[in-house]
């Protein structure tokens, strides 16, 4: 059923004191996180038997990339039903015990919904393509006729954020041709109609499936997709793109819109007509009320990949989602001015709302940040790197990376920590062609590398087989290949070792928690000078000063020094100043 629109939503009603007003939320992919049963994929067993290490890293939640039942044709955004455990990754037994051992150890769990489009294999589109045209079966879905003579044409000229054409045309059951379907992605990712009632009843009974179970929140897929605007108008505006790509000019449809995986969407007049409808606040607020019907400050977080960022805290007005994930952060790159103005930005437009303002380095869906960093340009953004293309230094970006850890993890909010950062992971740079899998990589004929690279399983033991992904079992094949590089990045190489960077992760949110920076309030500092390759700023008791500069840089006299991203970039002239060298950080005393 419809929602009834709701008004004032102005009137912010945000409880600072929810868990996740100031939490670290670790992503886990889960197929590349650990390997439970020695099948070379992931799983929920996997998952379980690494709580501990997360516990330890010090996370306060774990967001799961989905691992409902599945093709896998987008490696589980594809979904065949929302209410199932693929098994690939395990059971419902096993999530239900993954979510208690969780709980016990004090981590809250997020999952991931995927409601803008189904796999083609869930029962509704089977239904709907057995199904009469105008059928009930086939308004759960978008199906139109083509255009054209003989409607040879697709009913628009709309492109798949995967490439090629954003409609596919139905074989009839006596070989003539059909109608066709919307896909915003992959062929088999059909778009379902959020016109119809029985859609939104359905979403809403999906999270109350996985509210009931104890899940404490949900990542909300292409939060900005879902609601088309009416008569699925052409779209060929000419404009220019979003931060990250301002020097890209765009055509058309969605094919070339994508900033990382395809889902950044320019905004305002040229919005188009299928991402930042106003419909979809609708929705939202109705999910909203469904989780306040829940114990226990349940949460929603937006991946909407919309500009300008005034539009993207409309999804976290008090009655609609509670976080929105802040992508500005991540397209900044290695660069001190970008992330200044996005740090303040952020603030700004999250006060407005009172919501958190949210932090984000990589994902899945991006070519992880210590490789970006670099890269000869720090702030590029490519959609995949092959063995061809440009190679990062990868002990640059390492350093990079680990100053960025403690230029986001200071600042006030939430932030998100991407499966393998806190090992300094580096992007697989190499992959080649025929290991690859990401649907874009074949929809672009390649010209895209996809997000293969990212995705690669984590190495946990330097000395065993796949570096100790599917445990004790020998002969399993990761179901992508590491690099030979990863073993050095193992986590038994880098857990308890000093001066390793998941131990400057385990302080850096230790000192977070203790001094209480996520519920901090940030100013920036006399020492600030972004032109100039220095961020510094006060967020209560943690002063940080970052040198993205190409020089050293002298410290106040007399700093207090918290935690360093990396000792040896410290160095002390004898007269009691300390010196910070470039691409590093540090938490001062304030
Ligand atoms: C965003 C997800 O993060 C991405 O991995 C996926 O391909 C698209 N949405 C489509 O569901």
């Amino acid at each position: 059923m419809t929602s009834e629109p709701t008004t004032g939503a102005a009137e912010a009603t945000t409880d600072a004191t929810a868990w996740w007003a100031d939490a670290v939320i670790y992503q886990v992919y889960p197929r590349s996180f650990a390997d439970g049963n020695g099948d070379g994929m992931g799983d929920l067993v996997g998952v379980t038997e690494r709580l501990n290490y997360l516990a330890d890293l010090g996370v306060d939640a774990v967001w799961l990339s989905p691992f409902y039942t599945s093709p896998q044709a987008d490696a589980g955004y594809d979904v065949a039903d929302y209410r199932d455990v693929d098994p690939r990754f395990g059971t419902l037994a096993d999530f239900d015990e993954m979510l208690r051992e969780a709980h016990d150890l004090g981590l809250k769990i997020i999952v991931d919904l995927v409601p803008n489009h189904t796999s083609d294999e869930h029962a509704w589109f089977q239904e709907a393509l057995d199904a009469a045209e105008g059928s009930a079966a086939r308004d759960r879905y978008i199906f139109r006729d083509g255009r054209g003579e003989g409607g040879a044409e697709p009913p628009n000229n709309w492109q798949s954020i995967f490439g090629g054409p954003a409609w596919t045309r139905l074989t009839n059951d006596d070989g003539t041709p059909g109608q066709w379907y919307l896909h915003l992605f992959d062929t088999k990712q059909p778009d379902l109609n959020w016109e119809n009632p029985e859609v939104r009843a359905e979403m809403e009974d999906v999270l109350r499936f996985w509210l009931d179970r104890g899940v404490d929140g949900f990542r909300v897929d292409v939060a900005h997709g879902m609601v088309k605007a009416e008569g699925l108008p052409d779209w060929s505006a000419k404009v220019a793109m979003v931060a990250g790509n301002e020097n890209e000019e765009v055509t058309g449809g969605a094919a070339e819109e994508g900033a990382a995986e395809g889902n950044m969407a320019p905004s305002g007049e040229n919005t188009p007509p299928y991402f930042d409808q106003e419909g979809v606040h609708e929705i939202y607020r109705a999910w909203h009320r469904v989780l306040a019907e829940y114990d226990g400050d349940r949460m929603m977080v937006a991946e909407a990949w919309v500009e300008p960022m005034s539009r993207i805290f409309r999804y976290v007005r008090s009655d609609e989602m509670h976080q929105a994930f802040n992508f500005g952060f991540l397209l900044a790159g290695w660069d001190a001015a970008r992330i200044h103005a996005n740090v303040s930005e952020t603030l700004t437009e999250a006060a407005a709302v009172n919501a958190p303002a949210t932090w984000v380095l990589s994902n899945h869906d991006t070519v992880r940040h210590s490789t970006r960093y670099g890269l000869a340009d720090p702030t590029s953004f490519p959609k995949g790197i092959a063995a061809e293309d440009e190679q990062p230094d990868e002990e640059l970006g390492l350093a990079r990376g680990r100053a960025a850890a403690l230029i986001m993890l200071g600042l006030p909010g939430s932030a998100y920590v991407y499966q393998g950062d806190e090992l300094g992971l580096p992007e697989h740079t190499t992959l080649d062609a025929s290991v690859r899998q990401d649907p874009s990589f074949f929809r672009t004929e390649g010209a895209e590398r996809g997000r293969d690279g990212c995705r690669v399983p984590l190495p946990w033991e330097a000395d065993a087989a796949s570096y100790g992904f599917s445990g004790d079992s020998p002969d399993a094949e990761p179901w992508l290949p590491q690099p030979e590089s990863f073993e050095q990045y193992a986590a038994d190489q880098q857990v308890n070792v000093a001066g390793s960077t998941y131990e400057l992760y385990r302080q850096a949110l230790s000192l977070r928690s203790q001094l209480s920076v996520g519920s901090g309030a940030l100013e920036w500092t006399e020492l600030n000078q972004p032109d100039a390759g220095i961020l510094a700023y006060r967020n209560g008791k943690v002063q940080l000063v970052a040198n993205l500069s190409g020089e050293a840089y002298s410290l106040p006299e007399g700093a207090g020094v918290l935690l360093v991203s990396d000792e040896s970039a410290l160095t002390n002239d004898g007269g009691g100043t300390e010196t910070l060298a470039p691409n590093a950080a540090v938490w001062l005393t304030a």
